[in-house]
C-alpha cells in the first residue's frame, strides 16, 4: 500500500468515514550544495520515492486534530487543539510540525479550517532525509486544499510562497533555523531529475539525472546516527556565516566569488575562514555539477561529491565518525564519489556507484561498520521521484 492508501485507511478506521482529501510529499537527498541555502546560494536535491501522506476532512468547530501512524502500526494522537490556541511553544514533539504549519498559514492570511488529519508515511525518521519537511509540506497542501486554495487549483499560492510558509513554521514554531532546501525539494522535484535551485533568485531548473540509463546508481547510506549537538551545531554554523557576511560587507556569502575568496579570507578572523571557504567552494561545486549533468557526463560528478564531503568534514566540521566511515568505505570499494548529505552530525551519506559494483560497495560499507562496532546502517538505492501532490 502507498502511504496515501495507508493514511486513508487509518483515517477511515479512526473517524468511521473516508477522508475528503489526501496529499503527500517526498523526502529528499541533496546531491550537492550543503549549507549553502541559508547563504543565498545553490542546491541540487532529488526527491526520494519515500513519502509522507496526510488524509483529512474539515471540521466545523475550529479544532485541529492530528494523529500519526507509527512504524509500529499504532496510531498516536496529539491532544486536539483549537486553531486559535496555536502559538509557538503550545505543541511539542511531533505534533509541533503539523500544528506549526496551521499556525504559519493562518499568519499568512490563509483561512485554515478546523480539520481531522491522519498522517502515514515511509520516509525514515531521523535519517537526514527530511521526513519532517515532507510532513510539513503534505500538511500545508492539505490545509490549503481544505481552505479552498488547493495547489492544483486556480487560486493556488505560488509554490515558492508555500515553501516559505513551511519555513516560517519550522523556524518560528518548531524553532529550527533551517533554510529553504528541503521544502523546495519536496514541493518542486520531478521524476528522473535533480532540482537546481538558486535560493536567492528563486529560480528552479530541472536537470536530467537518470543514473540507470548510464549504468550508475545513487546509493543512500542511512548511518542511523544522530548526534545530540546537531541542532546547536547547525545554528552556530549559520550564525558564523551571517557574521562573516557582515564583516565582508555583503548581503550573504553567495556574494563572494571563488576569485574573491582568498582576499575575503585575509580580512576575516581565523575561526570564520573555514566556514566561508566551504560555502564559496560548495556553491562553485554545485554549478560545476550542473554543467557536467547538462553535458551528459553524469559519471564525472563523482570527484565533486567527494570534495564536497572533504570540505564539510575539514572546513565546515559537520561530519562524524559514522558518516566518514561510510564515505571512506564506499570510496575504497570503488564508488565514483561519496559525501554526507543534509544537515550533518549524523543522518545519511550518498555514494555514486557503478550498478555492477553496488553489491560489493554495500558489503564493504557494512563490513567497515561491523569492524568499527557501529550500528548497522540501512542501505537503499535512490531513484529521483516526483515531488508533492494530491492523492485524493
Ligand atoms: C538541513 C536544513 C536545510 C539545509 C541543510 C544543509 O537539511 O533543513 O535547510 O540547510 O540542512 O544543506
Amino acid at each position: 500500500m502507498s502511504p496515501a492508501e495507508t493514511a486513508a485507511e487509518a483515517f477511515a478506521t479512526e473517524h468511521g468515514r473516508a477522508p475528503e482529501v489526501a496529499w503527500s510529499a517526498p523526502g529528499r537527498v541533496n546531491l550537492i550544495g550543503e549549507h549553502t541555502d541559508y547563504n543565498d546560494g545553490f542546491v541540487l536535491p532529488i526527491a526520494l520515492p519515500h513519502r509522507i501522506a496526510v488524509a483529512a476532512s474539515p471540521r466545523t468547530d475550529g479544532v485541529l486534530s492530528v494523529a500519526t501512524l507509527g512504524d509500529d502500526g499504532v496510531l498516536h494522537r496529539a491532544e486536539p487543539a483549537p486553531l486559535d490556541a496555536l502559538a509557538p511553544g503550545s505543541q511539542t514533539g511531533w505534533a509541533a510540525y503539523p500544528s506549526g504549519v496551521a499556525w504559519a498559514l493562518r499568519g499568512q492570511g490563509v483561512e485554515v479550517t478546523g480539520a481531522d488529519l491522519v498522517i502515514a508515511g515511509d520516509v525514515p525518521a531521523g535519517a537526514g532525509l527530511s521526513s519532517s519537511h515532507a510532513l510539513e509540506c503534505a500538511v500545508a497542501l492539505t490545509l490549503l486544499d481544505l481552505a479552498g486554495r488547493p495547489a492544483d487549483g486556480p487560486d493556488a499560492p505560488a509554490t515558492a510562497d508555500i515553501a516559505r510558509w513551511v519555513q516560517i513554521s519550522e523556524n518560528d514554531f518548531v524553532g529550527a533555523p533551517t533554510g529553504l532546501l528541503d521544502q523546495t525539494a519536496s514541493l518542486s522535484c520531478t521524476e528522473s531529475h535533480a532540482l537546481f535551485f538558486d535560493v536567492r533568485s528563486g529560480e528552479l531548473e530541472q536537470i536530467p539525472f537518470d543514473t540507470a540509463s548510464v549504468g550508475l546508481e545513487l546509493l543512500v547510506i542511512d548511518t542511523r546516527a544522530k548526534h545530540s549537538h546537531s541542532e546547536s551545531g547547525y545554528g552556530e554554523r549559520r550564525r558564523g556565516c551571517e557574521h562573516a557576511a557582515d564583516l565582508l560587507g555583503v548581503k550573504a556569502l553567495r556574494d563572494v566569488s571563488l576569485a574573491e575568496l582568498d582576499g575575503a579570507l585575509e580580512v576575516l578572523p581565523e575561526e570564520l575562514r573555514p566556514l566561508v571557504r566551504h560555502v564559496v567552494t560548495e556553491n562553485e561545486r554545485v554549478v560545476t555539477t550542473v554543467a557536467a549533468l547538462d553535458a551528459g557526463e553524469l559519471a564525472s560528478i563523482g570527484p565533486l561529491l567527494t570534495s564536497s564531503h572533504v570540505s564539510m568534514r575539514d572546513d565546515y566540521r559537520i561530519s562524524c565518525l559514522e558518516l566518514d566511515v561510510a564515505v571512506d568505505a564506499a570510496l575504497e570499494a570503488g564508488a565514483l564519489g561519496a559525501r554526507m548529505t543534509g544537515g550533518g552530525f549524523g543522518g545519511s551519506a550518498i555514494a555514486l556507484v557503478r550498478a555492477q559494483d553496488r553489491e560489493a560497495i554495500g558489503q564493504a560499507v557494512l563490513s567497515s561498520y561491523a569492524e568499527q562496532g557501529l550500528t548497522e546502517p540501512r542501505l537503499f538505492t535512490a531513484i529521483p521521484a516526483a515531488g508533492a501532490g494530491r492523492d485524493r
